[in-house]
């Protein structure tokens, strides 16, 4: 089988292509043919050395993908050929609070991932998505929309008539957009471009600020809800943006730290946090019950992911230029199944 590989060094020049011998499921295993996947900015991070400069190459990138069972292993009564499946993000994170090893068990480092046209994952590690969904946008689930499902709902609590700030308008922060809706929530968005921001709004978004016109978004955030402050932020941001999500979040709301998009060492006003009772909660993306949550919620509401754009898998370099270039609006894809190569 063909896989796409980082090799000899990191850095987006060393992405290449291998021959692989095909994978055979064992016991309690099973074996996919790789349809589609989508990119995480992890993923971009991770070619380029800056998630885990130790992590040992060769590695077959991404963490999101879909595949159809084609073989399965012994004793494997969960799923049946043809199932059209998701390999979940922290392979043995099923439920509940994970322990560190499952939350190690993540694809696309340490573990291969999904940029393969085959794989073999445990039966347990994955999840069966909604037939009405293209391979593309199924594609597009696995990280960043658990992730925005784990911040909102699972973690968060959401309640119908909430307020959430989302930051940007990237994988993460247009599923919590689409999340946040389903529930009946409010939501004020920020993007760099007004452009972004009137496509937001068009996605339901009640409200757009600009960050970069607008540097005191959070000062902004909290005018629009009476002087309240909002219920949730989504903060994908991290050292640049915490101080300003601290002057939008109401007295008891909750900050979702997720991203790290402008660095990772932030200096935040503790007073800000204990005088207002903010709860700040790290999120790791999520395990199995909540994908599957999403899966069902997704599905009652005919919802789609938005999709930016898709690559075939001979294009893989490009498509990770496109998210390096950050123009893109919703999940950039790669079509495993119909390449050139
Ligand atoms: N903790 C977890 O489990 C988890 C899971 C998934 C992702 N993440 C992290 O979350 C972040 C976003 O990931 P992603 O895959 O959604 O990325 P993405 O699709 O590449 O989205 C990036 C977008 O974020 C916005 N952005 C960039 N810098 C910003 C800033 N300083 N303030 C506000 N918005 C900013 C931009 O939106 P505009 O173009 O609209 O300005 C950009 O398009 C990354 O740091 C990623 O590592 C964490």
């Amino acid at each position: 089988m063909k896989a796409v590989i980082i090799d000899g060094g990191f850095g987006l020049e060393n992405l290449q292509f291998a021959d692989r011998p095909d994978p055979e499921p064992g016991p309690g295993q099973v074996l996919l043919r790789m349809k589609a996947a989508s990119l995480n900015f992890r993923d971009l991070l991770t070619v380029r050395g800056l998630y885990n400069p130790r992590q040992p190459l060769p590695l077959i990138p991404c963490s999101d993908g879909v595949g159809e069972v084609i073989g399965l292993g012994d004793g494997v009564t969960r799923l049946a050929a043809g199932d059209r499946v998701c390999p979940i993000f922290a392979q043995d994170w099923l439920a509940g609070t994970p322990h560190r090893d499952q939350v190690r068990s993540t694809l696309g480092g340490p573990l291969d991932g999904t940029l393969a046209e085959l794989m073999v994952v445990n039966a347990e590690s994955v999840v069966k998505v909604p037939a009405y969904l293209t391979d593309e946008e199924a594609a597009a689930l696995p990280c960043a929309a658990v992730t925005a499902w784990t911040a909102l709902v699972t973690e968060g609590e959401i309640q119908a008539g909430d307020t959430v700030l989302v930051q940007g308008t990237g994988g993460v922060s247009l599923f919590a957009l689409l999340i946040a809706r389903l529930h009946g929530a409010r939501v004020i968005i920020t993007s760099s471009s007004d452009d972004k921001l009137v496509r937001a709004k068009d996605l339901g978004a009640s409200d757009g600020i600009n960050y970069v016109s607008e540097p005191e978004w959070g000062k902004i955030a909290r005018q629009l809800t009476d002087k309240v402050g909002v219920d949730h932020v989504v903060e994908v941001g991290g050292a640049a943006t915490l101080d300003q999500s601290l002057r939008a979040i109401r007295v008891g709301g909750r900050i979702s730290i997720i991203g790290v998009l402008s660095g990772v060492q932030a200096t935040i006003p503790l007073t800000a946090i204990l005088m207002s009772n903010v709860r700040l909660q790290g999120i790791l993306v999520g395990h199995r019950a909540s994908f599957e949550a999403l899966c069902r919620a997704l599905a009652q509401a005919s919802a789609r992911p938005v999709i930016d754009s898709t690559f075939a898998l001979a294009d893989v370099r490009a498509a990770f230029e496109h998210m390096a270039a950050g123009a893109h609006f919703g999940k950039i894809c790669i079509r495993i199944d119909q390449q050139s190569q």
